[in-house]
């Protein structure tokens, strides 16, 4: 708390409210007994975009800035230096793992990267073309059902955060070998977090998989740069979930539906999808620009835009600087990624884009290194809730902690009709 309070006057009353102060110098005030004190005055911000949901010590953004930091430490040194196990690690646990706590890590990952062969028959019972996201979304709940025990104790909230972890990569890598009818390959104790996860979905018996260091590399910058983002939709609602007291693997396959829509994490696949669209078609840039900018048009410029950045992503600059690495050491030439970047420089010159801040988001290049790396399309939120699995975990662990685990439950204003009477059927008009 600071000295610092808001005063609100309201019916001839003053009221005070304290002012938090956070570690970077932001500030809200706290409206806790808004109600209670007022006689039942509530505030309104419909989709919270004025509204804090909490105090986090996990993720810090500066839209204005483009700041990313996770645990304090920024986005660009973990893009550099760090591993997505690592990166997952600080996340979940606080702090960056000493060798030993990594190396332990590690053997707790592969210990629990097979799943239940009984899960082999959901897969096959799933229609064919059901879309991945929603699969991924059943099978992490369905997990609830092979190990049923307890997340009161420490211990036991360790082991499903690193089941659910390591199995994740599992069950996406199963959900894409199964969909084509190829056998499933199993995950190897010789293989790096994301290195396993490449082999079990790409290798097969007719051409084994040859793993590339940079495009292990670039996946494990992928995944870190997706792993947390504060209360974004996803998370508030693994969040919202996790309050009314529900196992973690509910927590989570509810934030797994919440991220698939196109609004939000299924923003990479809608690029893509964009962009494909304007090749086949041959439209021109600039008739696509005109699109997003009409009024009257519900189009918009998908990879674009951002409720918290207003200026450039700073995971979009590192993504956009990976394609370019990545396409080159695979030898592929991308035309989708040469519209990606026209795109960009008109939408930057355009005053309605400048007008509204809006510029490349996380999604805008990411689906074209998953396209170089031989992801298909409709599993791209799938790559995009692996990632984001550690931080949805750090956030529900920091929800359970002590004083803060309540019930999430918002009011409302109700503006339907009057009190009127039941009308008997037959006297209905
Ligand atoms: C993610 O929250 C997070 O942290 C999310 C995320 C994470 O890591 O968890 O960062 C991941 O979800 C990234 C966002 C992916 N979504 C998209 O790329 C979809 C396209 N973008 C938009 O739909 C939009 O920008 C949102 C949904 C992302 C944000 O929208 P807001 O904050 O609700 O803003 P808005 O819709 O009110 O738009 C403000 C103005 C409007 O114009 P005016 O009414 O003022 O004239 O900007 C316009 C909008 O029409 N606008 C766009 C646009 N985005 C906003 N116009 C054209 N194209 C766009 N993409």
């Amino acid at each position: 708390m600071t000295k610092e309070y808001v005063e609100l006057i309201y019916q001839g009353k003053t009221y005070k409210f304290p002012v938090i102060l956070g570690t970077e110098g932001e500030k809200a005030f706290d409206i806790s007994n808004l109600r209670q004190s007022t006689g039942g005055l509530i505030t309104m911000d419909p989709g919270f975009a004025n509204t804090g949901s909490c105090c986090s010590s996990i993720t810090y953004m500066n839209g204005e800035k483009g700041i990313l930091k996770y645990r304090g430490i920024p986005i660009e040194q973990l893009a550099k230096y760090s591993s997505f196990k690592e990166t997952g690690y600080l996340l979940v646990n606080g702090a960056l793992p000493t060798r030993k706590e990594l190396n332990r890590f590690s053997v707790l990952l592969n210990d629990q990267s097979l799943v239940h062969e009984d899960m082999h028959t959901f897969f096959q019972n799933f229609p064919r073309g059901s879309h991945p996201m929603g699969i991924l979304s059943s099978m992490v709940n369905a997990l609830r059902g092979f190990y049923p025990e307890l997340q009161t104790l420490e211990e036991e909230i360790n082991i499903t955060v690193t089941r659910l972890l390591s199995k994740i990569r599992t069950l996406a890598a199963m959900s894409y070998k199964i969909s084509r009818g190829y056998s499933v390959v199993y995950p190897r104790p010789d293989l790096s977090y994301c290195a396993n996860f490449l082999n079990m979905m790409f290798d097969n018996v007719v051409k084994p998989y040859h793993i590339d260091k940079d495009v292990v590399r670039a996946l494990n910058v992928f995944w870190i740069l997706h792993a947390d983002h504060e209360q974004n939709c996803s998370t508030s609602a693994v969040r919202m979930v996790g309050s009314g007291r529900v196992n973690l693997y509910a927590a989570i396959s509810a934030g797994i539906a919440a991220l698939w829509g196109p609004l939000h994490g299924g923003a990479n696949q809608a690029v893509i999808e964009m962009l494909a669209e304007i090749v086949e078609r041959g439209d021109s840039v600039k008739t696509i620009i005109k699109k997003a900018k009409d009024k009257n048009d519900p189009y918009r410029l998908m990879g674009f835009g951002h409720r918290v950045y207003k200026t450039y992503d700073p995971r979009a600059k590192i993504m956009k600087e990976m394609c370019d690495k990545v396409l080159a050491k695979l030898d592929i030439h991308d035309s989708l990624l040469d519209i990606a970047k026209e795109l960009e420089e008109v939408a930057l010159n355009d005053d309605y884009f400048i007008e509204r801040n809006l510029y490349p988001n996380v999604d805008f290049y990411s689906g074209i290194i998953l396209r170089a790396i031989g992801i298909p399309t409709n599993m791209f939120t799938v790559m995009f809730a692996i990632g984001r699995l550690p931080g949805w975990i750090a956030q529900w662990k920091e929800s359970m902690d002590g004083p803060n685990w309540k019930l999430q439950r918002p009011r409302q204003i109700f503006i339907g009709p009057p009190e009127k009477e039941y009308i008997p059927i037959d006297e209905r008009k």
